[in-house]
């Protein structure tokens, strides 16, 4: 029977000892040991006030939460079309908000405007994802008529 090891692999030597074995082995195994790039995403986990189970999806750098839950079928009313201009992507950072654009005055009068605005409201057209963050949202009920 062939084997579908190299030959040069290391073979128990009970004389040897079980700690030469295991030293030959991790020396004979990290020669083709590929590394692994370390590599992290931006991610926004969607949870829902009516209920829907939760969803997390990837988001590229320079998306805004509403691109990314508008990319993935998520409904989220956004009336201006993203622009800053009305109070309809009002959603709830829930984590991660340290790590989103600093809220600018036009926004947080429109936030003013939204249902049941809280201190972690925000609208999502405005939160600009950046490589590696973990964002947590809440999509507020979207039975309402937008404004
Ligand atoms: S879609 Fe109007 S402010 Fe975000």
């Amino acid at each position: 029977m062939r084997s579908s090891r190299p030959a040069s692999r290391p073979s128990f030597d009970a004389g040897a000892g079980e700690s030469t074995f295991a030293a030959a082995n991790a020396a004979y195994y990290s020669t083709f040991l590929i590394p692994v790039l370390s590599v992290s995403a931006t991610t926004i986990t969607f949870q829902f006030s009516d209920g829907q189970p939760a969803q997390t999806h990837v988001a590229a750098s320079g998306e805004s939460v509403l691109d990314v839950a508008l990319n993935n079928g998520i409904q989220l009313q956004h009336n201006c079309g993203g622009v800053c201009g009305c109070s309809t992507c009002h959603v709830y950072i829930n984590a991660g908000g340290d790590d989103l654009p600093e809220i600018s005055d036009k926004e947080e009068d429109f936030i003013d405007r939204a249902e049941n605005p809280r201190i972690n409201s925000r609208l999502a057209c405005q939160c600009v994802v950046e490589k590696d963050m973990q964002l947590v949202v809440t999509i507020p009920p979207q039975h309402f008529l937008g404004h």
